[in-house]
């Protein structure tokens, strides 16, 4: 795999990597994420069933970026996890377009190749790519998260939101369809933060119909946001448009800080 030759700027024709993702029974693509009475338990050593989520049921339309926002330990990695297909539901409807990728918290943990440019190809490497196709990909993805000027960068050199967006670039780089970002900038600074959601938000303007669910605590980066969903004790609360979502957290925190008050 050359993947260290020159790059042009513009990307010609592309081939399709990935085949039409299966219908939904129903037969209708209008939602990336959609699920129905999701529950999840796990059995403790104990031999004790723990009911971790229950009864989810969300619906996420195509090419949006959406927020799942909640308390700690309200479920919100167990659900995202679920519809990465790294857990498998106890029940429910589940489906998740396809190809799908999970970005995780730590950018350490994202990126494994020397540098940006060779960490964005390494998933290619599977596909039948010529070299000239690869680096047409690579320079497409980080042109998506504003990294295309890092391409030649040792990895080691980035900070951690630069990670998190050449992480993206990777999946972006495969034509992923949906986005699944668990709390990301959790181990960043505040400019790297909005830097991690513009590249998310640019990255979904500049391709063709991919969808983000980006998982946070932080309610001030819902502004950003198409939609949320809003999870408390396994359960989703509320899913709609983000401004909604924000008065409702708004309130909910507001009546919780009365009670202790009182
Ligand atoms: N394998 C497991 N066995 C037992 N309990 C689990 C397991 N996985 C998760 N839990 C529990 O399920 C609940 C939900 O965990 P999860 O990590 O999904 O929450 P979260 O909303 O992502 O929390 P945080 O905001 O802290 O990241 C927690 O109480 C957690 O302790
Ligand atoms: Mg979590």
């Amino acid at each position: 795999m050359n993947i260290t030759a020159s790059l042009g700027t513009s990307a010609p024709h592309l081939p399709p990597l990935h085949s039409s993702p299966p219908l939904r029974p129903n037969g209708t693509e209008s939602f990336a994420i959609e699920i129905q009475n999701v529950k999840f338990s796990v059995k403790t050593k104990q031999k004790k069933l723990v009911h971790i989520l229950e009864d989810c049921s969300i619906q996420i339309p195509s090419g949006q970026f959406w927020m799942l926002l909640g308390p700690n330990g309200c479920g919100k990695s167990t659900l995202l996890k679920i519809l990465a297909g790294l857990l498998s539901p106890t029940d429910g409807f589940m489906y998740v377009k396809k190809p799908k990728s999970f970005v995780f918290q730590n950018p350490d943990h994202q990126v494994v190749m020397p540098t940006v440019e060779a960490d964005v190809a390494f998933g290619l490497g599977k596909y039948r790519f010529t070299p000239e196709q690869i680096r047409c990909r690579v320079a497409k993805a980080l042109d998506a998260v504003g990294m295309y000027e890092y391409l030649r960068r040792p990895v080691q050199t980035l900070s951690g939101g630069q990670k998190q967006r050449v992480a993206i670039a990777g999946a972006l780089a495969e034509e992923c369809k949906v986005l699944l970002l668990d709390e990301l900038t959790t181990f960043l600074d505040e400019t790297d933060q909005i830097g991690v959601i513009k590249a998310v938000k640019k990255s979904l303007a500049s391709s063709d119909d991919v969808t983000a669910l980006w998982v946070t605590h932080r309610l001030e980066e819902l502004e950003y946001a198409d939609g949320a969903v809003y999870m408390e004790d396994g359960r989703v609360i509320m899913h709609g448009d983000a401004s909604t979502i924000m008065e409702f957290i708004e309130d909910r925190k507001n009546s919780y800080i009365r009670k202790i008050n009182a």
